[in-house]
């Protein structure tokens, strides 16, 4: 949130603040200038902050503030930003990661530089004051030209203390236009009081902000004649981003999730870097066992992790819901690896179940999205999934980045084993950098997917089958339907529909059959024609290039063509918009399904 005009800056960027607040964060802060900058920051609520500027406000007409999300050190009063250079005349504060982080804090502290904090975000005040020389909009620039990732950066300095730089690369950028003032802002409903006219930053854009107004330019400084967005939205449909619920405006950042989830780690011929996973490959070599925990839909993106591990490492996984292993005396050796899945990494029954990995002389990694969660304070090794704060209860994008986080660490172990050679390693990791513009595709496709939740919508029962990988995604899909549309739903291997369950199946009967995995194809089919034969609704979700299926399903999702090994990635992506549009047609509560919490914190 940033600020510049004839008003005192520092309650109208805490205003603005606030009003992001639901979204969730650890810690915030704000920089004011009045010819000189002065800073203050707090761990936790924006009261703390509050309570700080009461007793010392901070007076002056121009000034920026943020709520911080950990990605780089834990929240913390000197890891909140805003951020300065060692002389305080230069403030920055920052969304997103910056992936060649440690190359540059390697490069700075050779030539002397000390940090207060350890987060990615100071470095970048370092490099502006280190690159100024007279022009902060060039000194950026050179910092932009030095920084790797997806990120968004607001830049303020004494030198030149009547503008506000700011740059977006992939992290969302507004600029709102005010009689006399501007604001600017990650988001709309942070100044959409103001103002309901704004200039939407892209990607490798600059925006250089005074109290006149904005010019937006290139990276590289050519000007850009950016039109005026006139926002109609009121506040609530602005605090989704124009979306109609938090659900669908999650699924839609997957394919940026995705991008984040990547940032830094993979490289285009596979390798992989993990900064908290710290074992070694002596450690990786000697593993026998790979253990997996979770609950939901956590669990629902440890079943896929279970079946690469098997696959690819060739060595014995299993998944299991945390809060049957917490109690099942479960024979866990010291070469064997626990790994704990939970968006919120405060889930009681997976926190009780990652306790049991030091209580057998094994090591436990947690796979969570929240910095400085308890499960990441008890972990050895720690993958965060940066899917960034997830307010629909319904889990979305938290799930996509679980599962790349997996795809990572199967490539990381897989390496070190040799299980993995160079050209598959090269092969999967070109099909993860793909998959955004491939999620991005199968989202252009939703109007198929709300025919298919019209044909469903009034059904009593609607079962899931696929076999394998998808037989993992037919269990989210299914979770996914029932807990927002309250429909009964049941997920099953394909195969093991004919011992039981076939009896169900009767006339106009929904049938989700996921069919992705070329190995087990034509058994899925008879799965299908099982149903057809008792008179079962088949929807199939399938690949483009799949001509085959059409003859053997009522209705066909299709997903673009990939490796089978990464389909779950995109075939879950119709199952989340099945679940939306049945419970958007049923007129649910989508955010906040009945009986159901985001975080599941007593046992
Ligand atoms: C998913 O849509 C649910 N909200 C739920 O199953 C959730 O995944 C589960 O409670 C685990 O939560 P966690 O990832 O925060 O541990």
């Amino acid at each position: 949130m940033g600020y510049v005009g004839p008003q005192e800056a520092a309650p109208i960027i805490m205003d603005g603040l606030k009003r992001l607040e639901y979204r969730g964060y650890d810690s915030a802060g704000i920089a004011i200038s009045d010819g000189s900058i002065r800073v203050s920051k707090a761990e936790g609520k924006i009261v703390n902050l509050e309570v700080l500027l009461e007793a010392e406000p901070l007076a002056g007409h121009i000034g920026i503030g943020h709520t911080r999300w950990a990605t780089h050190g834990p929240p913390s009063d000197a890891n909140a930003h805003p951020h300065s250079d060692p002389s305080g005349e230069f403030v920055v504060v920052h969304n997103g990661i910056i992936e060649n982080f440690q190359d540059i804090k390697d490069e700075l502290a050779a030539h002397g530089s000390e940090f207060t904090s350890e987060t990615d975000t100071e470095l970048l005040a370092h490099l502006v004051a280190r690159e100024y020389d007279g022009d902060l909009a060039d000194a950026v620039r050179k910092t932009v030209a030095l920084s790797e990732g997806a990120y968004a950066m607001v830049v303020m300095s004494s030198r030149e203390p009547e503008k506000i730089i700011a740059v977006r690369k992939i992290s969302p950028l507004v600029i709102g236009l005010g009689e006399g003032e501007t604001f600017l802002a990650s988001d709309i409903p942070a100044v959409l009081h103001h103002t309901r006219d704004f200039l939407i930053i892209e990607d490798d854009e600059m925006v250089i902000v005074t109290a006149e107004g904005a010019s937006v330019e290139t990276i590289d400084g050519e000007p850009i004649d950016r039109e005026i967005t006139h926002i109609d939205w009121d506040a609530e449909q602005a605090e989704k981003g124009g979306y109609e619920h938090f659900m669908l405006k999650e699924i839609y950042e997957q394919p940026e999730v995705i991008t984040e989830t990547l940032a830094g780690r993979l490289s285009e011929d596979g390798t992989v870097w993990l900064e908290d996973v710290v074992f070694d490959d002596a450690y990786i070599a000697e593993l026998e066992r790979v253990w997996i925990t979770a609950c939901g839909t956590a669990y629902h993106a440890g079943l896929i992790g279970q079946e690469i591990f098997r696959r690819i490492l060739r060595i014995p996984a299993n998944v299991e819901y945390a809060h049957e292993l917490r109690y099942a005396d479960p024979i866990i050796g010291p070469r064997e690896l626990l790994i704990a899945i939970s968006q919120s990494g405060e889930t009681a029954d997976t926190l009780a179940a990652a306790r049991i990995a030091p209580d057998h002389g094994s090591r436990m990694l947690s796979v969570t999205n929240v910095v400085g969660s308890t499960l990441s304070r008890y972990a050895d090794d720690i993958l965060y999934t940066r899917a960034g704060p997830e307010i629909s209860v319904a889990s979305t994008k938290a799930y996509m980045a679980m599962l790349i986080a997996q795809y990572l660490l199967v490539l990381r172990l897989g390496a070190a084993r040799g299980t993995v050679d160079e050209a598959r390693a090269r092969a999967v990791a070109h099909g993860l950098h793909s998959m955004p513009a491939a999620i991005e595709e199968v989202l252009r496709r939703e109007d198929e997917v709300v025919a298919a939740a019209e044909r469903i919508v009034d059904a009593d029962d609607v079962y899931f089958i696929g076999r394998g990988l998808d037989y993992a995604i037919a269990m989210e899909g299914s979770l996914k339907l029932k807990e927002i549309s309250y429909l009964h739903s049941e997920a099953m291997p394909a195969g093991e529909l004919k011992h039981g369950t076939l009896a169900l199946i009767t006339e106009g009967v929904p049938v989700v059959a996921i069919i992705t995995q070329r190995s087990v194809y034509g058994k899925t089919i008879s799965a299908i024609q099982e149903v057809k034969a008792r008179g079962g609704y088949v929807i199939a979700v399938a690949y483009d290039t799949d001509t085959e299926i059409e003859r053997h399903a009522d209705m066909v999702l299709r997903i673009p063509d990939m490796d089978d090994l990464l389909a779950p990635v995109a075939a879950v992506v119709p199952l989340q918009l099945l679940a939306y549009h049945v419970a958007r047609l049923r007129g649910h509560d989508i955010d906040q399904p009945r009986n159901l919490a985001k975080s599941v914190t007593v046992e």
